[in-house]
């Protein structure tokens, strides 16, 4: 049985708190429900709802919200050294971090404090701290939105980039994805395995923290970073980065050094490197000021914040003005990484 309700408020299921409503909204508990809900809303549009920690609502949402609430961490192989954990889509992320940490099961620590489901996650291959979702990911169950069939996508089938996947592109508005199989080293059994300490201040922040390293340290290390430079959403308001990095030719960062010598970059291929974009927006002056109740972070520059009653597009209009100073001063186009939900 699925239950349906209409005019159904969503300020509390998107982390911008953004105040919008779905005309017909249904939680989904069980993949029974899903295949119900399918039908019952067959022929029209869905909107899948996760966590609802990567997008800025726009509208009212016209379409059906389907809310994707399954729950379930299965472990379905383990194999020597290794553990496959299938984990339902509605699983929280965060929780899923710390449910392997305490069960020694090492890959994901990097990616702790992250908002979001674990079914949302391959959509835009989730990553910080030198580790990307795809780097454990082995396949994800889906349900066709059009013919409730189920389907396996592999890693190779979801084709993942930088904040990217078929999810974004082929696939677009095709599946729901339902679980997500993860492969991690089970510390039960080997010691053999290398902390990634090595990007950003980890090294740094594992040193002040006491014992010994292990998965849980560097869990803790990622979690005090990422606590003093990003705003919690359940106090204010925001989605994480707001925007990509660039990816720029090496030809082009060369000429901007000449005008910006201190300007920072990553390596990302013989071509390429790419550009913190906090680090434009911060030269841009943006850092920290407020339209109303838009605004811009005061300890991290790349993300946007509702202090309150934001509507979805004031904070868009925020995002324009951004966009259009990088542009202007450098040359630059930064893509929004959150979703824009027009209706
Ligand atoms: N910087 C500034 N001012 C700012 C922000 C950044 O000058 O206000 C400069 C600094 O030089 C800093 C550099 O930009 O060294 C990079 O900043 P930081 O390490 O804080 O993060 P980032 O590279 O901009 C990315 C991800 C984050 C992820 C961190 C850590 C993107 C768009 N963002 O940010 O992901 O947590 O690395 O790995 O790739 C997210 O996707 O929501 C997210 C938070």
């Amino acid at each position: 049985m699925i239950e349906v309700f209409h005019h159904y408020p969503l300020k509390e299921h998107n982390t911008f708190g953004i105040s919008a409503f779905a005309k017909a909204y249904t939680s989904i508990i069980t993949l029974q429900q899903l295949k119900e809900a399918l039908a019952y809303f067959h022929g029209s549009d869905k909107f899948l709802l996760g966590g609802g920690s990567n997008m800025l609502i726009l509208n009212d949402i016209e379409k059906p919200v389907l809310h994707i609430n399954l729950t379930g961490i299965e472990r379905i192989r383990a194999n020597g050294n290794l553990v496959q954990l299938k984990v339902a889509a509605g699983e929280n992320w965060h929780k899923l971090v710390l449910y392997c940490v305490e069960n020694n099961l090492a890959g994901i620590e990097n990616l702790a404090l992250i908002p979001g489901n674990t079914g949302t996650a391959p959509i835009q291959n989730i990553g910080a701290y030198g580790v990307e979702l795809k780097d454990v990911f082995v396949s994800c169950e889906v349900m066709d939105l059009e013919s409730g069939m189920k389907r396996t996508l592999t890693a190779a089938e979801c084709n993942f980039g930088y904040r990217d996947s078929v999810f974004k592109n082929e696939a677009l508005g095709k599946y729901v994805i339902t679980s997500v199989t993860l492969e991690l080293t089970d510390l039960n059994e080997t010691s053999d395995y290398d902390l990634k300490i090595n990007y950003g201040a980890i090294k740094e922040e594992m040193e002040r923290l006491d014992g010994e390293a292990s998965i849980a340290k560097v869990a803790q290390a990622v979690i005090n970073i990422r606590s003093s430079k990003l705003p919690d959403p359940k106090v204010i308001g925001n989605s994480g980065s707001f925007f990509k990095n660039p990816v720029i030719e090496k030809g082009k960062y060369q000429d901007l050094l000449q005008s910006f010598p201190d300007m920072p970059s990553y390596a990302v291929n013989e071509g390429h490197v790419k550009i913190p974009a906090g680090w434009l927006i911060d030269q841009s002056g943006f850092k920290g000021k407020r339209y109303g109740d838009a605004g811009i972070h005061d300890k991290q520059a790349l993300v946007l914040v509702n202090h309150g009653n934001a509507t979805g597009n004031e904070i868009l209009n925020v995002a324009k003005e951004i966009q259009k100073m990088v542009k202007t001063t450098y040359g630059i186009l930064i893509e929004t990484e959150v979703n824009l939900i027009e209706n």
